[in-house]
């Protein structure tokens, strides 16, 4: 059968589906690319798509007997799930083995914006370091902090995980009560205002999408600092850069953007900022397991067998 695929991938998944498919590669992973191949490919039987692809109704609707489109990623907010359902499209993901490497890459970002890592290296860099100084590039303590998580699902509760080694106390908001020999479950409202660094673990939906608005900024303390490895539209970047700038913030850890790989100027001038560009779960052996999940999520359905990681 025929299996449009968004991209290269790390790791050998993608030979092992051309070894069972005919595998077609977009020229492009963007809704135009996907488009055009699914209007050169009508016959295809599923697509294993990147979170750059718009899965919308108007792309299902380019290929008729599509089975099953298989996402490069945990998070599905690029995929309509609705349209997806309505044409008997099942949409698989691939959670749980890009769980460390993204609760990693946010404690790297708090570390790093606590200490001021990047600060610290241009400074050094610049050849502007003359000696040992004991007011040098003073930073903040992260042990024996408050964290709040904001979603305690895999990636945030693997984040309390490695808070624990540092002695931090952990707040988290979630839709239900989730038992946790450590953390303790508040409200959005009292997390925001009691953490000194705040890291954001939901999914984008339509409850989520701006939470992190300029009333949110100003619940927080002018010490802390937001880590956003979710999605970016999860936050109001414009109200974020400014708090930034207005000090009304201590710093920012941003892996996600709303409109990436689009940053704003306002938020590439903040101080005390660190910005990644969407390697939350960029490791090599998480990548190329996310690719063996994605696959095998293809391989299944194509088989009739039931998809072991299914979100429709
Ligand atoms: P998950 O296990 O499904 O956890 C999501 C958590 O968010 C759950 O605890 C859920 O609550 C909570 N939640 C949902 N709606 C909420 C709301 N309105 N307010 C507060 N909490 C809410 O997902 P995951 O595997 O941890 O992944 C989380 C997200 O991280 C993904 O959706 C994706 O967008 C992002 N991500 C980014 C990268 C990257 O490269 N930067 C990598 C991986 C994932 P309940 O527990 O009550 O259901
Ligand atoms: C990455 O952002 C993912 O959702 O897997």
């Amino acid at each position: 059968m025929k299996v449009l695929v968004a991209s290269p991938l790390p790791g050998d998944a993608l030979h092992q589906l051309a070894q069972h498919h005919d595998v077609v590669m977009l020229s492009e992973a963007t809704h135009d690319g996907a488009l055009a191949a699914a209007r050169a490919h009508p016959d295809a039987s599923a697509f294993l798509s990147l979170l750059t692809v718009r899965v919308d109704g108007a792309l299902l609707a380019e290929m008729p007997s599509l089975q099953v489109v298989s996402n490069f990623a945990v998070g599905v907010d690029n995929i309509d799930l609705d349209a997806a359902r309505a044409r008997n499209v099942c949409v698989c993901n691939t959670p749980d083995v890009l769980t460390d490497a993204t609760a990693d890459l946010a404690f790297s970002l708090m570390l790093a914006c606590a200490r001021r890592v990047v600060e610290a290296d241009g400074f050094l860099r610049a050849g502007r370091w003359r000696s040992f100084s004991p007011s040098l590039l003073l930073g903040r303590d992260v042990a024996r902090a408050t964290l709040g998580i904001v979603g305690f699902g895999r990636i945030g509760r693997a984040l309390a995980a490695r808070a624990s080694g540092f002695s931090m106390r952990v707040l988290y908001t979630a839709t239900r009560e989730h038992a946790h020999p450590f953390a303790t479950r508040v409200s959005l409202q009292e997390l925001l205002s009691e953490s000194d660094y705040v890291s954001l673990h939901c999914p984008l939906t339509p409850e989520t999408r701006g939470m992190i608005d300029a009333a949110a900024l100003a619940r927080m303390k002018p010490t802390a600092v937001l880590i956003n490895t979710a999605r970016g539209a999860i936050v109001d970047e414009d109200a974020l850069a400014d708090a930034l700038h207005r000090s009304a913030l201590g710093g920012a850890g941003i892996d996600v953007f709303r409109d990436e790989p689009r940053v704003s100027e306002r938020l590439l001038s903040a101080p005390n900022t660190v910005l990644t560009p969407h390697i939350g779960s960029a490791s090599l052996q998480s990548r190329a397991a996310m690719a063996a999940r994605a696959v095998e999520g293809i391989l299944d359905v194509l088989a009739g067998r039931a998809p072991r990681f299914r979100v429709a």
